[in-house]
């Protein structure tokens, strides 16, 4: 018999998310289990989108709005570009994914940096593109020059994520452009800006800025973060008017859902409770990040909701030892196997994981 899937696919491991704290829960029989796992807003979404996908819920049986008119006005009026430019998708993971579908065959060739954002890789190993994986300096800072030293006449796509996950570090404005000047134009750039409202460093900048410096460029940006609608799933791209065209063409009708959509309008419409959730993020990264300093662990320069903490131990047992005390956070593979990713939560949470850490950290030895 032929095999069912081809070697790419047998070979593809799944995503892994953060685990639920419900999960948590129920395995260890208690009831107050913290995430600070998956990077969500801790203050959860704006009342007013919460609102809008009540009243949107009464239209359930129709199709959304497959064009998105009003959204796309809606984001085309922020970022003072034409509709036409704005794609969306079913969370900016849908973005990722349909940009390896539009812009790069397996006769071609991609670029990503490592360690970054796991779902460039899944969707280029699913769609059985030749990658090449560019090391970040000290597994945290991204390598331009490597990243542009690994384009070859074939490449036609780099994924950068900036701010990083799971680095939380950000690549400096000057250094971007510099990048994206340097970079063949056979390329479409695709810079991923997932927790860009998180930023206070000066010398950051969008992308979105940029767009001039070359024609194949496109930016990423989520309501799952800072708008806090992660349950919703609603992304969004922009870049020039042919580029997003391609885009729209491989998407699956009605990708963004009614319920997204109404949510995302409201939620734009809120900027007291965004400013609300960036405060309180910066404020708790500051205090969280002192007191994990004090405790003798390495803070990489956060510029998102979480950090990226080494932890001088297997970081997977330590992440173990938490989750006994109902505290999940985030283990990754080498090279960061011995940072955990931890999300900022609201004080309490906050307060949880520091009240446990040091126990945890003296039963497990140091080793290097
Ligand atoms: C860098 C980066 N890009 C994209 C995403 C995907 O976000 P979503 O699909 O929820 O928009 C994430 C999620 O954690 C992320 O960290």
């Amino acid at each position: 018999m032929r095999p069912l899937v081809a070697g790419h696919i047998e070979a593809l491991t799944p995503y892994v998310p953060g685990k639920p704290a419900e999960e948590l829960e129920r395995e260890l029989g208690i009831e107050s289990a913290v995430k600070l796992a998956s990077n969500e807003s801790p203050i959860g979404p704006s009342p007013r989108a919460v609102e809008a996908v009540r009243a949107a819920a009464a239209t359930l049986h129709r199709y959304p709005d497959d064009a998105a008119h009003a959204l796309r006005m809606r984001l085309s009026a922020l970022h003072a570009v034409k509709p036409e430019e704005i794609a969306l998708g079913h969370g900016s993971n849908e973005l990722i994914d349909l940009c390896v579908r539009a812009f790069v065959t397996h006769e071609e060739h991609a670029v990503i940096g490592a360690p970054s954002f796991a779902c460039y890789a899944l969707s280029l190993q699913a769609a059985n593109i030749p990658t090449s994986v560019v090391p970040l300096r000290e597994g945290l800072f991204w390598d331009l020059d490597a990243v542009l030293a690994a384009v070859r006449p074939e490449t036609k796509l780099v994924f950068l994520d900036n701010p990083g996950n799971p680095t939380s570090t950000h690549i400096a404005g000057s250094a971007l452009r510099r990048f994206l000047s340097a970079l063949p134009p056979n390329v479409v750039a695709v810079v991923d800006e997932a927790y860009c409202d998180f930023v206070d460093a000066q010398d950051y900048e969008s992308a979105l800025g940029m767009r001039g410096l070359r024609e194949r460029s496109l930016i990423l940006r989520t309501f799952s973060k800072a708008y806090a609608l992660a349950a919703l799933r609603l992304g969004y791209a922009v870049g020039s008017a042919a580029l997003i065209a391609y885009l729209q063409r491989v998407r699956v009708p009605f990708n963004a859902n009614a319920l997204a959509q109404a949510a995302a309008l409201a939620a734009l419409d809120d900027a007291a409770h965004l400013q609300r959730c960036v405060s309180l993020n910066g404020r708790e990264r500051a205090r969280v990040s002192a007191a994990l300093s004090a405790l003798g662990l390495g803070v990489a320069p956060s510029q998102t909701n979480f950090l990226c903490v080494h932890v001088d131990r297997p970081a997977a047992a330590v992440y173990t030892a938490l989750l006994q005390e109902g505290v999940i956070v985030r283990p990754f593979g080498p090279p960061l196997h011995r940072h955990l990713r931890i999300s900022v939560g609201l004080p309490e949470e906050n307060d949880r994981l520091l009240a446990v850490l040091p126990n945890v950290l003296k039963r497990i030895p140091t080793q290097r």
